[in-house]
Parts: C-alpha cells; structure tokens; sequence
C-alpha cells in the first residue's frame, strides 16, 4: 500500500481498515525509535505544524507535540484563552492568519463538532481532529485499539466494553468505528440517560449491569464524566454513579475472568474507578499513554506525506 486513503484525519468514520493497520504498523517502527537513547528521526525537518487547542488538553496536546519534535517538524503551540480568539476574532481568521506564517499541517482540539471538517473546506493545510466537541477523537481510538493490539496480539475478535458518558465521548465514537474496523465486538454500558437513543444502529448492543459487561469483555474502557458537556443532571449524583458504574478493586478481583482496564483520561479517581484500579497491573492505561506518542508520530509522517506528493 502506498499510502493513506485521506488527506486528513478528521475521524475514523472516514478511513479504511487499511488505512489503521498502515498507521499500526509504522506505529510500530516510531514506538522502537522513542524507546532508543536517540529518541528523534529527520523525517518531517521541512514540515511546520501549528497545534490549536481552543479547549483544555494534558494529554493529547503534549503527545502532539512530543511526536512532532521527535519527527523533527516545526512546532507552532496556540491556546485559545491566551490568544486574540477572547478579542472575537473567528475560527477561520485565526487559522488563516496562522497558515499566512506557512504552516503545512493544522492539529486542532475544539468545543465544536465538526470543526474540523470545517477547515478543511476553506484551507488548504492538512488537518489533524484532536477531538471536536461531542463527535470524534480520531487518534485516541485508534491509540485505544493500538493498546489492545499490543497486549492481546490482535484486535479482531476482542470483547470490549465501553462504560460510562457515551452520550457525551468523542471518545466512544471513535473507539466504535476502530474497534469495528478491526473486527472485534463492543458493548455500551452505563446509565440509560447517558446512552444515545440509537446506539444499536452503530452495531453496539447496550448492556445496563456493570457487572454482566465486565464478566463478557476482554477490556473495560471506562470513560470520565464529563460535567463540564452535561447542561442538564442525568444521575442523582456522582456518589450514586460510582456505587453504580464504578470499577472497584473487590469488583475487579470478583470476575469470572481477568480482564483488562482502560481510561482515556483525566481519571476523577474515585468515580470511574478507584486508585486501586487505576494503578493495577491489570489497568493499561499509562501504555495508552505511551501508545499515544507513537500513534501520533505515525499519523502525522503519514499526512506528511501528502503534503510532499501535492507540491
Ligand atoms: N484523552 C484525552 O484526550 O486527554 P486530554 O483531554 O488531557 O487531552
């Protein structure tokens, strides 16, 4: 295969499976890199890469810009409350006036879905979908199925349970199209309230009882809460959602099987699950962390590309 069916990556809805198991397997080559002493390759010396978050970000934002210094890019950072974005000025003129300084890719995070999609219509720099608002959060699903892969040896047939605030997760939906992409099965599970209405038109089966889930799954994925996207309550309070939905350690220990954790992160420790759990040789959730520099160093040195055959 030469190369990505896509010029950007505004979500996995949108690439092939050949597309993720490309990506996968040059992820493969940049996680030996950045476990060397020389942790840095030449690849992208030519390329600029402005990263523009207008929400809040730890993870993605510094797992961004690590992959792109170790490609060797030019990094631009920009953070919408430090910016003239306070002063009105919009989406569009931001990013233009940004590309006006010769920027070749655009990674972007922003509170509203479809962001993305928006400038790839009226730029033409590459982007890059760090998460928008309640829709996708492309390179956390497939850094979530990269983990899988690389603790059970594949992903297709893998049971995957994904508890929590689906109703609001870009994250569940980006983890549903990779997951199904590559062949295993995924299971909802989580308050009715929090649970969009349809979700069996994705090919997702819901399953109310926490505890029926985690004895089916090979991996539990346990989302945040996310209060700061809930305008309404759609719990009695978060006490009563962890005696629910929270994954203890006397839980964890009680199943039939032994089974993997995940959380895309920030962890509210405590709600979606207890320290215990969190720090457990079962929890993988500082390798999706790890997993994520080499996603992301692949992502980018494959659009790198398409910037290279177009000039
Ligand atoms: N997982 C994730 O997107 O974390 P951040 O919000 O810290 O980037």
């Amino acid at each position: 295969m030469s190369g990505l069916s896509v010029k950007h990556l505004l979500g996995i809805k949108y690439i092939t499976k050949e597309d993720i198991e490309l990506i996968f397997q040059t992820a493969d080559n940049f996680k030996q890199v950045i476990n060397r002493p020389i942790k840095k390759v030449p690849s992208l010396r030519d390329i600029t890469i402005a990263n523009l978050f207008f929400e809040n970000s730890t993870r993605t934002k510094l797992s961004f810009e690590l992959a792109e210094k170790r490609l060797s890019a030019d990094v631009i950072n920009f953070s919408a409350s430090a910016s003239s974005v306070t002063k009105g000025e919009t989406l569009l003129d931001t990013v233009n006036n940004i590309l006006a300084m010769k920027v070749d890719m655009v990674v972007m995070r922003h509170p509203l879905p479809g962001a993305g999609q928006f400038l790839a219509k009226h730029i033409n720099a590459v982007i890059v979908n760090a998460g928008d608002g309640t829709h996708e959060h492309p390179t956390q699903g497939l850094l979530d199925a990269y983990s899988i892969r690389e603790k059970y040896g594949e992903v297709a047939g893998k049971k995957v349970v994904i508890v929590g605030d689906i109703l609001h997760s870009r994250v569940a939906l980006s983890n549903i199209f990779t997951l199904h992409k590559l062949g295993a099965e995924v299971r909802v599970c989580g308050p009715a309230t929090l649970i969009p209405k349809h979700i069996e038109s994705l090919g997702v089966t819901y399953e109310p009882n926490l505890i029926k889930a985690l004895e089916w799954c090979d991996v539990a994925n346990m989302l945040r809460i996310q209060m700061e996207r809930q305008d309404v309550k759609y719990f009695p309070s978060l006490r009563e959602y962890s005696l629910q939905y929270g994954l203890n350690k006397n839980i964890l220990d009680g199943l039939n099987k032994k089974i993997s954790v995940m959380h895309p992160g920030p962890i509210n420790r405590g709600v979606e699950v207890t320290s215990d759990v969190a720090d457990s040789e079962q929890s993988m959730i500082l390798d999706q962390v790890e997993n994520g520099v080499a996603i992301r160093m692949a992502v980018i040195y494959l659009l790198a590309g398409k910037i290279e055959q177009e000039s």
